[in-house]
């Protein structure tokens, strides 16, 4: 694929972020930090296979002093093989573009969590410059390619940024394919329709400007193209073929549902220190052969993070038999906690983990163990192969990779998976238990017919997720977006 064209990837969040450190074992002060979150997790490992550009907010504290004068490093760090092109952002313009209307009104919206929806115009005109200034730099980054280019656009961030892009290269006679992988869910027209008009129609003009736009369901894909139907006028589209005609160009419209590197995961499960981490954490916490519960979520409305904690404690106030006998792993790492809604759902968790611990707790046992901070691969493979049943309880989420990375690392094939129905993940994997987190009972339901699974039908239903993910992992999402995009725009040579 690509064919000797150079992707030129543009995000919000940077795979590697330096900050000053304390700690002991930073070199010089800094430190290297992998922000977690699906985008990143996904990426990262199709940018070291395709090489390129990754355009993205130098948003760490010691990122300049570790870029060169243009903003540029390699990645990553210990292996370097891309090239890293930091942007950077003052306080206002994180204020308006990021905190403001990507994640005040654009988040919400997208999830359809309209009581954390918040809208200011000095919101939308930062978010408009700032996607601006990232167009620049991905226009500049165009002109510096070998030869033809391939952008790629992450993500509600950059919503105005593609038609940008396009303008800026029809100006300088510029060629490149323009494609944007949207990694929410995309709301009908009746949510969409809650933007005020300016931006409503930023938005939608905004990404009419790729020549395709990947969504992960067919959902999204249908709801975008009602959108553009209903608010955009003097569009045309065929809506059987994905098809949008728009300024006398064709905008393609498709379902690329998202994954995750499997057989690295499952190789990080696997190694000698993940058992034992893993045996190690069965030990301390779930002893006299009580069931190990995990979570993993970035303390975000989106999670269900209350819901999940108000069914634990539903199911132990029902089923007695329960206390002692079922321990949960929570964790939970802060994100995004300038925002006041984020910081007062992370005091939230917290005192309702509390409350919890305080109401069931024994000398022998502690219900809930909560791990808040950011925890890295290696150390959650282990937490995900200690697991007995992982509880996703999304409201709603676009994909949820955390369900795919715990059944790669359930390397044992002896864990249940109890996934909300409102994630992307349940449109895909078929055998785990489907819940919906709005209905608590229907949660405590889902989790006692988890624990009480007999042990046959656990490893039947693990080995047939398993199976089905190692045939649909991030690298047959990459080339079937890439192939696609060979199709629509056939490379002009063959590489050399
Ligand atoms: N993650 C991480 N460390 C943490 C918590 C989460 O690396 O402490 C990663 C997790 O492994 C997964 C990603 O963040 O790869 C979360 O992706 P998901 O699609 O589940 O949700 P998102 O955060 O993108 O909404
Ligand atoms: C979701 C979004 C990503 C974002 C991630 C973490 O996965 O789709 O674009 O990077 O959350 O959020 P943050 O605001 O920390 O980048």
């Amino acid at each position: 694929y690509l064919a000797g064209r150079t992707l030129i990837l543009l995000s919000n969040r940077e795979p590697y972020e330096h900050v000053r450190s304390e700690d002991a074992s930073a070199e010089d002060g800094i430190a290297l930090r992998r922000p977690p979150g699906g985008l990143v997790s996904a990426l990262d490992p199709t940018m070291q296979r395709t090489r390129g550009t990754w355009v993205a907010w130098g948003s760490g504290s010691a990122d300049r002093e570790t870029a060169g004068e243009d903003g540029r490093l390699m990645v990553p760090p210990e292996c370097p093989s891309y090239t890293l092109r930091r942007v950077w952002l003052d306080d206002a313009d994180v204020e308006g573009y990021y905190l403001g209307f990507a994640n005040s009104a654009l988040w919400p919206l997208c999830h359809l969590l309209l009581q954390h929806y918040e809208t200011r115009a000095e919101h939308w005109a930062r978010y408009h410059a700032v996607n601006a200034r990232f167009a620049d730099a991905v226009a500049e980054e165009v002109a510096r390619a070998p030869g033809d280019a391939v952008v790629w656009i992450q993500d509600y961030h950059f919503a105005a940024a593609p038609a940008m892009v396009r303008e800026r290269l029809a100006a300088t006679g510029q060629k490149a394919f323009i494609h944007q992988f949207w990694h929410i869910p995309f709301p009908p027209p009746d949510i969409l329709r809650l933007l005020p008009t300016e931006a409503q129609q930023g938005v939608l003009r905004g990404m009419l400007g790729n020549d395709l736009l990947e969504f992960h369901t067919e959902r999204y894909a249908m709801n975008f193209m009602d959108c553009v139907a209903a608010l955009v006028p003097d569009v045309q589209m065929r809506r059987e073929h994905r098809r949008i005609h728009f300024e006398g160009r064709e905008v393609h419209v498709g379902a690329f549902p998202i994954s995750i590197d499997v057989a690295r995961y499952e190789g990080l499960a696997r190694r000698a220190e993940a058992a034992r981490r893993a045996e190690q954490l069965r030990v301390r916490y779930g002893a006299n052969g009580a069931t190990l519960g995990v979570s993993v979520d970035r303390i975000d409305y989106t999670k269900g993070i209350p819901e999940r904690l108000r069914a634990l404690d539903q199911l132990f106030e029902e089923a007695p038999e329960m206390r002692e006998c079922l321990t949960f792993l929570v964790v939970a790492t802060p994100s995004r906690s300038e925002l006041a809604s984020y910081k007062a759902l992370e005091d939230e968790v917290l005192a309702s983990v509390a409350a919890i611990n305080a109401r069931w707790s024994t000398p022998e046992w502690t219900p809930i163990v909560l791990f808040h901070e950011n925890i890295g691969a290696e150390e959650l493979a282990a937490i995900y192969r200690a697991g007995d049943l992982c509880l996703v309880s999304s409201l709603q989420d676009g994909m949820n990779l955390v369900a795919k990375e715990f059944v790669a690392c359930n390397v044992d094939e002896q864990g249940v998976l109890v996934l909300s129905r409102l994630t992307g993940a349940a449109e895909e994997i078929e055998g785990a238990v489907l819940i919906n987190p709005f209905n608590v009972d229907g949660v405590v339901a889902g989790l006692r017919e988890a624990i009480a699974m007999p042990q046959a039908q656990r490893r039947a239903r693990m080995r047939a997720m398993r199976a089905r993910l190692r045939r649909a992992t991030i690298f047959d999402w990459l080339a079937s977006i890439l192939a696609r995009v060979d199709e629509l725009a056939p490379p002009a040579a063959e590489p050399l």
